[in-house]
């Protein structure tokens, strides 16, 4: 049979091969104890909802050059964030963004709260955005699930089940493999090894650092995983 994957191996494929970005610190620093900016984080993973990092990067830099801090965008006019946030599409996640800035601001005086618990009673924060920012900005052994960690846990555990029917399935099976060493880190990698390893087309199961420990790759048919049921 195969052996589970462990977070170990993908962290120390992470620690060689993470992807920069303006919102991350990078594994060398965060070996060092720094962490990152809860709002930096939170922001971006608003933005990374259904848009790419290459589209998200010069938003995240302008919103973030404009509202420094939480307080800032609280305190910004609908139409100017409305308008910075043109071109980004999806404009529900502007009017959530600027709703739960205002609740830090108000109700948490500037502060984000600091557990997934806490984090998904704020407006505008739902199950993925609270895990991404309990995980990556305070190290809470939280799960973050999206498109990609569904097809990196799709394939690593050969589900023929389809998508959505094994949604709940997919999130379990990520819940397992969490860490309690370097959640946040962890949480990037798989993200990362979706993006660019774990493709939806032509996966590059030759550079994957879990490559024998993928049942889809040992008895099946990775790139054809998740399966979908028709819409
Ligand atoms: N997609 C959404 N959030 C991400 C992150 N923090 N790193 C990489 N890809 C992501």
């Amino acid at each position: 049979d195969v052996s589970l994957p462990t977070a170990e191996t993908l962290l120390d494929w992470y620690d060689r091969h993470a992807r920069t970005m303006p919102w991350r610190v990078p594994p060398a620093q965060r070996k060092n104890g720094v962490m990152p900016d809860p709002y930096r984080v939170w922001m971006s993973e608003v933005m990374l909802q259904q848009t790419t990092v290459a589209a998200v990067r010069d938003y995240f830099n302008k919103f973030t050059a404009r509202w420094p801090r939480v307080t800032d965008l609280a305190a910004a006019e609908d139409a100017d964030v409305m308008a910075a946030w043109a071109g980004l599409g999806y404009y529900a996640r502007a009017r959530n963004l600027l709703k739960c800035a205002r609740a830090v601001a108000n109700d948490h005086g500037g502060i984000f709260p600091q557990t997934y618990a806490e984090l998904i009673k704020l407006p505008g924060i739902g199950p993925y955005t609270a895990a991404a920012v309990a995980s990556i900005a305070f190290d809470e052994a939280a799960t973050v699930v999206d498109g990609n960690v569904e097809r990196v846990m799709s394939r690593i555990f050969n589900v023929q089940n389809p998508l959505p029917d094994s949604k709940s399935e997919l999130t379990e099976l990520a819940a397992t493999l969490t860490p309690t060493d370097r959640p946040g880190d962890y949480a990037q990698a798989v993200m990362d090894l979706g993006a660019t390893i774990c493709t939806p087309r032509n996966p590059a199961c030759g550079l994957c650092p879990w490559r024998d420990n993928c049942r889809a790759r040992l008895f099946g048919t990775p790139a054809e995983l998740p399966h979908k049921k028709p819409k």
